[in-house]
């Protein structure tokens, strides 16, 4: 495994010399490489017509599936590219047929826009959503999973690692769950995909969605999804356009075969060549190096932050990454938020209904989301501490 050349790294993000980021998980700094190949295409278009553009570069935007397929070891023929991961999870999840009375099992950590998407089918159809419990680490405990499957569960959809929070949910072991029991399985890695390496064959999952802008260091407006090779031809996306399907007879059409019956026809052409860029800049860096350093930094920035007299850390799991959460007795998230902002330190608040099963169970309204990238380092740790710290006894 390479080691990471933390100053060349941080050379390359033109971020790093403007602010202390400890927001990756909101959306992390691009890289240099990323952001050129995002200007040189819009100016391409600009020069020689959107549609010629698109022609000039259409080797640059096939890379874009072998990179996407190389970093979670699939097929590119699996790989879609969508806008954001919402859409990616969506075009997943309302390709599922159910019926009133069908089951999805989910977790209680999911993500707000995916529990409003079960809400919305079940209010349509009268599926039936079932929140498996977490275990005593705060994580899904895969043996009341395994104990609530039957033949009326049509989906087990879980988030990996929560917007709220540094947990990370087995999702090899629920895989491995869902697959004996042959259930379709949708998994959530917004939050883990350029974090940690994913590998969909080692954890069985049927389709993941993915965001561009968050450790994957890509623009914004960018996703992908991937779907399984044997799922997609069971799968009849909620939309298609003229690129999904092809129309061959006044009253009929053929779905594409690949993934890519999930995408539109119009696309945001130099976001999708940043996100491959992206894609393979984390590739040529090496996932499990890029894994070691946030672990490493982020646990640094947890025992730090324990040393504060006033500061609650609030992540769970048994295993935790690189998104630390914490509160301040008294002090509201957005005042230390705003403060540390006044100090051109960046983190993001989580709030209540963005993951409401987990956070009102715990009686957490908000918390400060600080969440580490391998390009943070030591050095910044410390000032962020010394900040809360001084936060604190300006407060007080
Ligand atoms: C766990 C999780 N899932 C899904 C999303 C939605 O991602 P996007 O904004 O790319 O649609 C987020 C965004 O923060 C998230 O944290």
């Amino acid at each position: 495994m390479t080691q990471l050349n933390i100053n060349k790294l941080r050379k390359d993000t033109p971020g790093c010399q403007h602010v202390l980021h400890f927001n990756n998980a909101g959306a992390a700094l691009p890289p240099i490489p990323v952001i050129n190949a995002i200007k040189n295409h819009l100016d391409l278009e600009a020069s020689r017509g959107g549609y010629e553009a698109a022609k000039i570069a259409l080797q640059q935007t096939e890379k874009f599936y072998d990179a996407a397929s190389k970093l979670i070891n699939c097929a590119p023929e699996e790989i879609a590219f969508l806008e954001n991961a919402t859409r990616a999870w969506d075009m997943a999840f309302y390709s599922c047929e159910f019926k009133r009375g069908d089951r999805i099992l989910t977790s209680v950590c999911e993500y707000a826009s995916n529990y409003l998407a079960f809400l919305h089918m079940a209010k349509r159809t009268g599926v039936i959503i079932e929140v498996i419990n977490n275990d005593h680490a705060g994580q899904i405990d895969v043996e009341h999973l395994e104990a609530r499957v039957s033949d009326d569960v049509k989906l087990i959809a879980i988030t990996h690692v929560p917007t709220q929070g540094g947990l990370i949910n087995p999702a090899e072991k629920v895989g491995g769950i869902a697959n004996k029991h042959h259930i379709p399985y949708l998994l959530d890695t917004t939050q883990s995909v350029g974090q940690m390496p994913i590998d969909v064959k080692a954890i069985g999952c049927d389709f993941l969605c993915a965001t561009g802008r968050k450790y994957l260091r890509g623009p914004r407006g960018t996703g992908f999804l991937y779907a399984r090779k044997e799922i997609i031809e069971r799968c009849n996306p909620p939309f298609i356009d003229l690129h999904a399907a092809t129309w061959v007879d006044d009253n009929d059409y053929t779905l594409r075969c690949d993934a890519r019956r999930f995408e539109t026809w119009e696309q945001n052409i130099a976001g999708k060549i940043g996100l491959s860029v992206a894609i393979q800049y984390t590739n040529d860096l090496g996932i499990l190096a890029i894994w070691q350093r946030i672990q490493y930094l982020a646990t640094l920035l947890r025992q730090e932050l324990l040393n504060i007299h006033g500061v609650e850390l609030q992540d769970l799991g048994s295993h935790k990454c690189g998104i630390v959460t914490f509160t301040c007795l008294n002090k509201s998230p957005a005042e230390i938020q705003q403060y540390l902002a006044s100090y051109n330190i960046n983190v993001s608040i989580s709030f209540q209904e963005y993951a409401r099963l987990d956070l009102a169970k715990r009686n957490v309204p908000a918390l400060v989301r600080a969440s580490i990238h391998y390009y943070n380092t030591e050095e910044e740790i410390n000032i962020f501490c010394d900040t809360v710290k001084k936060f604190l006894k300006e407060s007080s």
